[in-house]
């Protein structure tokens, strides 16, 4: 097996640790599960188990089969009709929810906005309808490219009222990535706005979007949302006739009345592009019951969801984690989901803990980037703010070390919070791996159990149960990705060619004679940066962009607030000279091709690159050199040379 690239301290912590943390009596005492029975039940009949998950949202067609399999294709509760926005929303407004909030906005400049579940049913209904009047209908790829408004909500959910399959982009994003994914798609619409704010300042998205859609012929109409009013003062940009149009309008005139389409279980809700080990993203695609099912499941026993909660995700909505834990799980479930625009550090470091006294927040939900860089702040801006309705935590992205984990426990959670550390991917579509807070004894840095009715284990390469190997998800589950966009054979050799009917996630682990699961990290050519899912080969490929470079080699290296950071080693084109100056450009060049997610770290000039005798790059070493560690084999080299003269540059550059 391949090591996983994952900092290499905080895996030595992660072998050493050993504290373990029952689920406070209190917590235990109410918590909606308590018990071990829940696994047992599952187990037996896992299809069962789901189906009475399933049968908890409202479907307008019963299903005939709970789940058809034949590897790889999976059929989860085939024949039924439902509709997603019809159980996140009009299901709430019969009974004591109608008017309870659902949606608590704030944005970054101060500026907040609370939707009640008749509200968010209103707003959502119109805008469907406005999207059926530019000629959306079922089936037609919708993309979003928002900030963390109200509005980037509304149109996911105003799609599924339509059955319109919608993509989100991460507003991150650069005009390159967001073309590329519109054009992967073949999206009808766009929907932007005119700037999102981040750090006091405003992100020009309908200037990127315009950029983008200069290479984009699939678009008919871009709908733009009017985020402060910003867009003649800050940039510039204008509405082009006939194809722009601005979402206050469109909704004024849109009737409020919009039924629910019925969509099979299994049609398409959305697709969600992640990275891969090719410079191509890969447009991850979500079924309608079965993603609906397992999102719906997870929030209600991962986070203990009640009434009276008040429920925090602080991921963007361009990230799964965004789609499943801030819109279909939690409204689902009649949660009030706090939502935020900008900044934890704007305009200070203690923001976030602000918004939680504010609002009274007693579920978090973040990822381990974020919790080291507050440990990083220090602990003087939590104590600014009053935590104490907190009463649960959430981690998730990446794996977390004992050091943060302790750090969140003692100073947001007050030492009374369990922590659930769930692990999942865009691919799993909702928690799969994650402690049960109530009844799981957890332990800093283990996501701990597989979730009751998934099946998972540690694989070697050839199919063997080891304690250290690969993870593998060993029976299908209701969120499962059905394919990738277009290419159903990169979702075959992907996920589905390691084993015969075993899905292969890209994960290293381990596990101990609990049977706890502790995941290490990415085993394939995908950096985590910042909880990030970054491809080297996208960052290779934009590195080679640059007229510089005649070659580039992608690694990850140890960073302590992120994770990992990206290193990357760069070969230039005859008669062009390594600088400082061009180091920055090169850098500036990749955040201006993918986003700013993507700018490395380091950037290494070097006369060759470490290849073995077929050519192939070692990266191997390559992560050595960036380590700072000693130098493993080199033998197999094709010039063992290569890699002294780099390691010696890179240590008189570091
Ligand atoms: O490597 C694992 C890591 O994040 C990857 C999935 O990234 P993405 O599809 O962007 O989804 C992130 C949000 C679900 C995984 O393959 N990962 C995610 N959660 C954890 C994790 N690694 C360790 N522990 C976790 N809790």
């Amino acid at each position: 097996m391949t090591l996983p690239p994952s900092p290499e301290a905080a895996l030595d912590d992660l072998l050493r640790e050993d504290r373990r943390f029952p689920p406070p009596t209190a917590f235990r005492d109410g918590a909606r599960v308590s018990d071990e029975a829940i696994y047992r039940e599952a187990e037996a009949d896992p299809e069962a188990f789901w189906a009475r998950w399933a049968g908890e949202l409202h479907w307008f067609t019963p299903w005939t089969e709970v789940l058809e399999w034949e590897a790889p294709r999976a059929r989860w509760f085939s024949g039924g009709e439902l509709n997603v926005a019809y159980n996140c929303l009009d299901r709430h407004l019969d009974g004591p929810r109608r008017n309870q909030a659902a949606l608590i906005w704030e944005g970054e400049p101060g500026d907040t906005r609370t939707y009640t579940y008749w509200d968010l049913h209103r707003e959502t209904s119109k805008f469907a309808n406005a999207l059926k009047g530019l000629g959306v209908g079922k089936g037609d790829r919708v993309a979003i490219y928002l900030p963390m408004v109200p509005e980037a909500a509304i149109a996911m959910l105003a799609c599924a009222r339509i059955g319109a399959i919608h993509s989100v982009v991460f507003g991150g994003f650069s005009p390159e990535s967001l073309a590329d994914r519109i054009n992967d798609a073949e999206a009808k619409v766009l929907i932007t706005a005119d700037g999102g704010y981040r750090r006091g300042n405003v992100v020009p998205l309908k200037r990127n979007a315009d950029q983008a859609l200069e290479r984009c012929s699939s678009i008919e109409h871009v709908v733009v949302v009017a985020r402060g009013w910003n867009i003649a003062r800050t940039t510039q940009t204008t509405l082009k006739p006939g194809r722009d149009l601005w979402y206050h309008d469109l909704v004024a005139e849109a009737s409020a009345d919009c039924p629910a389409e019925p969509m099979e279980s299994e049609e398409t809700l959305f697709i969600l592009y992640t990275s891969g080990t090719t410079g191509k993203p890969k447009g991850v695609v979500h079924s309608t019951g079965g993603y609906l099912t397992q999102v719906y499941a997870t929030t209600r026993l991962v986070f203990d969801l009640r009434d009276d909660d008040v429920y925090w995700c602080t991921a963007d909505v361009g990230w799964i984690t965004g789609h499943s834990y801030i819109v279909y799980g939690p409204l689902a479930n009649g949660a009030a989901v706090v939502m935020y625009e900008g900044a934890p550090d704007f305009p200070d470091r203690g923001r976030f803990w602000e918004i939680c006294e504010k609002y009274g927040v007693t579920i978090f939900y973040t990822a381990p980037t974020a919790i080291r860089a507050f440990m990083k702040w220090g602990e003087e801006w939590v104590g600014k703010s009053d935590l104490s309705r907190l009463r649960l935590l959430g981690t998730v992205g990446e794996p977390i070390n004992p050091e943060a984990w302790i750090w969140y426990h003692r100073v947001i959670g007050g030492e009374r919070c369990p922590i659930v550390d769930t692990w999942w991917q865009t691919e799993t579509g909702a928690i799969m791996i994650t402690p049960l807070p109530g009844v799981t004894e957890t332990r800093p840095g283990s996501a701990t159990r597989a979730f009751p009715g998934i099946s998972a284990t540690i694989l070697s390469e050839t199919g063997e149960e080891v304690p250290a190997g690969y993870l593998a998800i060993t029976r299908p589950w209701p969120s499962m990705l059905r394919t990738i966009w277009g290419d159903d054979t990169r979702f075959r050799e992907t996920y589905w060619s390691k084993w015969d009917g075993i899905y292969f996630p890209g994960d290293g682990a381990k596990r101990e004679e609990d049977g706890y699961f502790w995941v290490l990290g990415r085993v394939d050519d995908v950096l985590n940066v910042a909880g990030h899912r970054i491809g080297t080969m996208e960052v290779e490929s934009a590195l080679v962009d640059h007229p510089a470079v005649a070659e580039a080699a992608v690694v990850g290296k140890s960073h302590d607030v992120k994770g990992q950071a990206i290193a990357a080693f760069v070969t230039l084109k005859e008669g062009r000279q390594p600088s400082d100056e061009l180091a920055y450009t090169l850098k500036g060049h990749v955040a201006e091709k993918i986003g700013s997610i993507a700018r490395p770290e380091d950037i290494i000039f070097s006369a060759d690159l470490p290849k073995t005798r077929s050519g192939k790059i070692m990266r191997r070493l390559l992560r050595d050199i960036a380590e700072g560690k000693a130098l493993g084999d080199t033998t197999t080299l094709a010039d063992p040379d290569v890699v002294r003269r780099l390691k010696e540059r890179y240590e008189e550059g570091a």
